[in-house]
């Protein structure tokens, strides 16, 4: 570990980056759109499948080494409300993998004391997913490591459509007045509403888009692409991400 992040952890002062510069504290919700897999697979001639599979590895190896360095929240991009579009075999073995993923949940993540919430419609998933999703969400609620959440059949604009009519409905009904609307009221019926917003966005496989992800949450994060494509990213890759965090002036639109 080399720069800011070694500092860091040493507790020591930072030296290598000039004075004005503001963080300098680890980012404490990190959300990541892991893209690539398909690539990772092409350029191998393997099944689209197979890079699946390995971004899933990455995905749990990732996921203990946010908890390893201090990270309060996850978040990462798993399925969105557009994958349904993928031919039907990759949909099946796209479940298939979080069926795996959240059997092995229950196991490791749960005793590394991560607590592990969906964000998304996950009426539509298939039902045995649906209560395993349940289970692990129950298994894992007291849980005060690190807060890891999965956004699967999530799409941000359905989110903002559905939480504007929620408040519509809430202002209908009196529990709420028109006036009293604010963003932090507005915040308060997304699926993050118990969590910050996040610090840092991460997006791999040297794509430059948000692709609907987390729009609202999203207004003042860091963004960071990496070439790299997701079965590829590594421990190394995520401490780089964060000590390139680090070393970034965060203003929120001040001076
Ligand atoms: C994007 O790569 C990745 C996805 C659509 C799925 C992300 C899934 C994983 C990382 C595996 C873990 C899965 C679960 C469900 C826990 P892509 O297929 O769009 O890659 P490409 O752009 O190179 O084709």
């Amino acid at each position: 570990m080399k720069g800011i992040l070694r500092n860091f952890f040493k507790t020591e002062p930072v030296t290598n980056v000039s004075k004005d510069v503001q963080p300098k504290q680890l980012p404490r919700h990190i959300a990541i759109i892991m893209d690539g897999n398909g690539r990772w697979a092409g350029k191998r001639h393997v099944p689209r499948i197979i890079g699946h599979r390995e971004g899933s590895q990455t995905l749990k190896r990732i996921v203990l080494k946010c908890k390893e360095i201090g990270i309060k929240y996850l978040t990462v991009y798993a399925f969105s409300t557009e994958n349904w579009k993928r031919p039907k075999p990759e949909v099946d073995a796209l479940m298939e993998l979080l069926r795996e993923f959240l059997s092995q949940a229950k196991g490791e993540l749960a005793e590394n004391n991560i607590k592990i919430k969906v964000l998304g419609d996950i009426n539509t998933l298939p039902k045995d997913i649906q209560n395993e999703i349940i289970k692990v969400e129950k298994l894992t609620a007291s849980n005060t490591g690190l807060w890891f959440n999965v956004a699967l059949n999530y799409g941000s604009r359905n989110e903002i459509v559905n939480a504007v009519r929620a408040v519509c409905r809430d202002v209908e009904t009196g529990r709420l007045n028109i006036d009293d609307i604010t963003e932090k009221v507005f915040s308060r019926y997304m699926y993050t509403y118990e969590i910050p917003d996040p610090d840092l966005l991460i997006r791999t496989s040297g794509e430059y888009r948000l692709s609907n992800f987390l729009l609202w949450q999203l207004a003042y994060s860091e963004l960071l692409f990496d070439k790299v494509n997701w079965p590829d990213f590594s421990e190394k890759h995520l401490l780089k991400a964060v000590e390139d965090y680090m070393s970034r002036e965060r203003r929120f639109g001040g001076i």
